[in-house]
């Protein structure tokens, strides 16, 4: 143990790192065990470039070339038909499967579990994992196929997530068609120093490392390859906390098929954002690559300004929703994500003082985390296509425990739509002076999947202020 600790404490030293072996003396032998294995298996090259690139990161003022906005598709109906045509061949053909990535911490929302299992529906409470997997299962009876479900997970979260699924009896899927995929971790750096940090004395603080992990994630679980033996073609991509969010959209599916505007690389969808302080990264070209610019990397006369039309010129927000190829996946892990760069989050975090040897609760932000995106990846595809969507019929997040994207507003714009879907069969559906359907209304997937997969006759002909209906 004393060549390898050696071995170990001079690496870290040359590395400036070394701080992390200050408690050596008071750990017993598994716990000295522990903390060696763990610094060996970090990935320094990554971690040292993940600092270097953290600290050089532009702001908004500083980036030289200009952002553009980009082109959008707004089908029209004819259109549309013929894209829903195109995505159903595909679907029915078993070219596509379902990514959900649920390895975030959700901090903000305070749950204690994973975000899947957080109850969002608005009359029965259903989870937002059942949400899902309803979908998936009338998709499923649609098309007479199973579409394989993939679903990224944390270190911290997956065992949780597993006997979830489990317990619920995969909500009715066949359980060798859902496949949880673990994402790696980075070390968490001090802000400012960047020392790698403690959160126990034998155990470096470590944290995910952003849903853009989810593409090696993919290809270290083995779930590029089973996709491969599956056929899948396209990966559709969503974030847990979306209930609203369309797993299998055929009319998107056929835009990322549509060779004449996709190289069905990586495909978007976008809703309009309308306030310039919306917290909403918006869709732009800069130097001709379509990306995405986070909120907090616009310049506030690029957020605010209009253009010819009155509205925004950066209006087409990121919702997080893409479809990318399966091979266009196995090149951007191939390449190392070389093209993927880190970015940080300053964040508060307890933490474990080797030379005190205690635990610290800082009452400031302390920490600096480092995270791929995921959207990254779409400037590294060839033609990238943004679907524009309604904002009301496919977003309504779960990010804060309460005020803006909290259960409470996902649960009122979800009670709005399917309250709309009813009024647009005939039903009569009373609205508060807001406009806002005034009362809560939920229509399962397996009921309907838009307001046409509705028979008028099973409806009611009109429903009580304040009632619950579910469908
Ligand atoms: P958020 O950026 O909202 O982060 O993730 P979060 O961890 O869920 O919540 P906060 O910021 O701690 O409150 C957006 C989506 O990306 C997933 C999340 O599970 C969510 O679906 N995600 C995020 C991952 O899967 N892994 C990560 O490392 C980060």
């Amino acid at each position: 143990m004393s060549d390898r600790y050696e071995t170990i404490r001079t690496q870290l030293e040359a590395r400036g790192q070394s701080h992390v072996l200050g408690g050596w003396s008071a750990l017993n032998a598994e716990q000295r065990s522990n903390l060696l294995d763990q610094i060996d298996a970090l990935p320094w090259n990554e971690i040292d470039h993940a600092w270097k690139m953290v600290q050089a990161a532009p702001g908004p003022e500083d980036s030289s070339s200009e952002l553009e906005p980009p082109e959008l598709c707004m089908p029209d109906m004819a259109m549309r038909d013929n894209l829903r045509s195109l995505g159903e061949e595909w679907i029915a053909a078993g070219r596509v499967a379902a990514f959900t990535v649920a390895g975030g911490q959700g901090t903000r929302l305070g749950w204690n579990g994973p975000k899947g299992t957080y109850p969002a529906t608005p009359v029965s409470g259903k989870p937002l994992f059942a949400c899902f997997a309803e979908q998936l299962l009338a998709t499923s009876r649609r098309y007479g196929i199973e579409v394989p479900w993939y679903i990224l997970t944390s270190p911290e979260n997956d065992a949780a997530t597993r006997n979830f699924f489990l317990d619920n009896k995969c909500f009715g899927l066949e359980r060798n068609s859902i496949m949880l995929c673990m994402q790696g971790t980075m070390p968490v750096f001090e802000q400012g120093t960047g020392r790698l940090m403690l959160s126990s004395p034998d155990r470096i603080a470590t944290s995910p490392d952003g849903h853009g992990g989810s593409l090696s994630a993919l290809q270290r679980s083995g779930a590029l390859a089973d996709m491969e033996v599956r056929g899948v073609d396209v990966i559709s991509y969503a974030q847990v906390d979306n209930p609203l969010a369309r797993m299998i959209d055929p009319v998107f599916i056929g835009l990322h098929a549509d060779e004449s505007v996709s190289s069905a690389e990586a495909t978007s969808k976008m809703v309009e954002k309308t306030d310039p302080a919306e917290r909403v990264g918006v869709f732009a070209r800069r130097e001709g690559r379509l990306g995405v610019v986070e909120y907090s990397d616009l310049t506030s006369a690029e957020s605010e300004s209009a253009g010819p039309d009155g509205r925004l010129r950066f209006h087409a927000g990121n919702i997080a929703i893409h479809l990318l190829g399966r091979s266009f996946v196995e090149r951007i892990v191939g390449e190392g994500q070389s093209g993927l760069p880190w970015h940080r989050a300053i964040k508060a975090m307890s933490y474990w003082d080797p030379d005190a040897q205690r635990m610290v609760d800082p009452e400031s932000p302390n920490v600096l985390k480092v995270e791929r995106f995921i959207f990254d990846v779409l400037r590294h595809a060839e033609r990238s296509a943004v679907l524009a969507v309604d904002r009301a019929v496919e977003f309504a997040p779960i990010k804060n425990a309460e005020g803006q994207d909290s259960p409470e507003t996902s649960r009122r714009l979800q009670s709005d739509l399917h309250g709309l879907w009813l009024e647009e069969c005939g039903v009569d559906m009373p609205r508060d002076d807001q406009g806002h359907v005034d009362a809560s209304v939920e229509i399962s997937p397996l009921t309907a999947m838009q307001p046409d997969d509705l028979h008028r006759n099973d409806l009611p002909s009109h429903v009580d202020r304040g009632a619950s209906l579910l469908l």
